[in-house]
């Protein structure tokens, strides 16, 4: 491994995202890597108010330009204050983000957004040496979060789900200069892992 390495975890609410950064970064950890978790949106102004949002709306088609507009910005700081300042550190350096640009290309678009929009307005943005789409069915993330939390967010109800899946599948068509690993996230929770990891030690 070169220089730092961009990785990200992606895919519906509940595919398992935070459960399995956890787990890489113990793995990376115990390997010697200097890792950063982090995740989008983030704890910073806009991040924030999209949390808001999140949690204060029912409807998941509502305000989908609005929450275009505060991903995007909290994702341009993000990689400014946190991201690329941590790659560009010496040593051998792993990022491990939760969400990023494919979310919000996947969610805005299902929201009724074209696919031109979204697109333009996550342009330039640095590219993840690897992002792993955590793929399983509405029905069963819908499940897993219901054991995990009461509360249910603005896009966590079934019929958005479904579409949210098939638009997350898209992803590998539409941005064919990413590099994107769909990975089948139903399994138990040893079996992703170790899909993760097998992809993973192909990069160190
Ligand atoms: N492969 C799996 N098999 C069974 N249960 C799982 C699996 N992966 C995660 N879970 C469980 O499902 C729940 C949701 O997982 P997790 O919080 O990691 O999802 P997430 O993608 O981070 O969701 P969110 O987008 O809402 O943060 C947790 O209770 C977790 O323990
Ligand atoms: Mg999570």
């Amino acid at each position: 491994m070169a220089k730092g390495l961009f990785i990200v975890l992606d895919g519906l609410d509940g595919s398992g995202k935070s459960v399995m950064i956890e787990r890489l970064k113990r793995y990376l950890d115990s390997k010697g890597y200097r890792i950063l978790a982090t995740r989008e949106p983030t704890d910073g102004e806009y991040g924030r108010q999209a949390r808001e949002l999140l949690k204060r709306e029912k409807d998941p088609m509502a305000n989908a330009q609005k929450c275009l507009e505060l991903y995007v910005k909290d994702r341009k700081e993000h990689l400014e204050k946190t991201v690329l300042p941590f790659l560009k550190k010496e040593g051998s350096n792993i990022v491990l983000c939760d969400r990023y640009y494919y979310s919000t290309l996947a969610f805005q678009h299902t929201q009724g957004l074209s696919w031109e929009n979204v697109l333009n307005a996550n342009k330039g943005f640095e590219k993840p040496d690897v992002a792993f789409i955590l793929d399983v069915p509405p029905e069963t993330a819908l499940e897993r979060i219901s054991k995990s939390r009461n509360q249910k967010e603005k896009f966590e109800q079934l019929e958005f789900m479904k579409k949210l899946r098939k638009n997350f599948l898209q992803l590998p068509e539409l941005l064919k200069e990413d590099t994107i690993r769909i990975i089948d996230a139903s399994k138990g929770k040893e079996e992703v892992f170790k899909q993760l990891k097998e992809e993973m030690d192909k990069l160190l």
